[in-house]
């Protein structure tokens, strides 16, 4: 979002979608809240919120200009001050409050059954850039710990002939990816399982993957306990990943080749753990991928060279 609020205070109440953004942002910015469920400041929260208060996507945040002399009402106006309020109040990440999150120009409902959606993965699965690692268009994509089902989906839309399996551990979090992927009809096409990683797959036909996403838990002890109070409304099973972060990586690749088509690729975030990976797989080769927001959040493992690495002994 390339446009600046004026955040003085306003002495009455505003009347524009523009007033109300200021008057929200001033708010949030006295605040001193965590913003890192996908948006990176106070203006870009109040964006979103007064676009949601006027029914508009947040999509449009770009394009405040055009919005902000449109007229809100008073209802409107006295919803943004109250989810403002409960935002500051509450330290709640403000998808919560809204019931939704946006990620990748697209819509997904939430609640705290889930993560926030903010994976890095997404901005991957449009526009080929995973092309140069793929033999063919994958046919049979998995997100493995999908949570709201957002990278299956956006999975399912990049590659229109692809079936997707999208697995979780959590009832919950299939609960509210079931949500999504009906918003997006794509019953026929993207495929729920509830499994401790690849411990329901065993009873599954299939004859491997093409593509595998997984952006798993992987926040170490050490930081869990050091977290803004935001991420404590999220569900601990999705962020915490033992005290190296890599609890749950290390079971997830061990067994990931059985499941990998012979040119089978994974995609799977780490976030800030990129060492602790690499300490944990010192043999593994790695292709780390450039996102707009973080340059090693994201790696790129091959089928054939994570089964020659753990036949020779690639864990630590
Ligand atoms: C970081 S969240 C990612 C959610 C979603 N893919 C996203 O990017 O927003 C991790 C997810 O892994 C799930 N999870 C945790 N432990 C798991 C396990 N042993 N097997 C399968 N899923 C697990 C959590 O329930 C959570 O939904």
């Amino acid at each position: 979002m390339t446009h600046t609020a004026d955040t003085r205070p306003h002495d009455s109440s505003p009347t524009t979608l523009g007033d109300a953004w200021a008057e929200s942002a001033h708010a949030l910015a006295a605040a001193s809240l965590d913003y890192g469920h996908g948006c990176a400041s106070a203006e870009e929260e109040a964006a979103w919120l007064v676009l949601h208060a006027a029914g508009l996507p947040a999509t449009e945040a770009d394009r405040l200009d055009i919005h902000a002399a449109q007229p809100l009402t008073e209802r409107q106006v006295r919803q943004i001050q109250q989810i403002t309020a409960q935002r500051i109040a509450s330290r709640q990440p403000l998808a919560y409050l809204l019931g939704e999150a946006w990620l990748a120009g697209l819509r997904f409902t939430v609640d705290p059954r889930v993560i926030v959606p903010r994976s890095f993965i997404a901005e991957l699965l449009d526009q080929g850039a995973l092309d140069p690692w793929l033999v063919a268009p994958p046919q049979r994509v998995l997100d493995m710990c999908t949570g709201s089902g957002c990278l299956a989906i956006l999975a399912a839309l990049a590659w229109e002939d692809a079936q997707v399996d999208a697995a979780d551990l959590s009832p919950d979090a299939l609960a509210v990816a079931q949500i999504n992927r009906a918003d997006y009809a794509l019953q026929d096409r993207v495929r729920l399982i509830a499994s401790d990683l690849w411990s329901a797959f065993a009873a599954l036909p299939g004859e491997g993957y093409d593509l595998v996403l997984c952006n798993p838990p992987y926040v170490p002890t050490s930081s869990m306990q050091a977290l803004p109070e935001e991420y404590r409304h999220e569900p601990a099973l999705a962020l915490a990943g033992g005290v190296d972060g890599m609890d749950l990586v290390r079971r997830f690749l061990r067994e990931a080749p059985v499941h990998l088509a012979p040119h089978g690729v994974i995609v799977l975030e780490v976030g800030n753990e990129r060492a602790a990976f690499e300490a944990a797989f010192p043999q593994l080769p790695a292709v780390w991928l450039e996102t707009e927001l973080h340059l090693e959040a994201v790696c790129l493992l091959l089928a054939d060279d994570l089964r020659a690495a753990f036949a020779a002994g690639a864990a630590a």
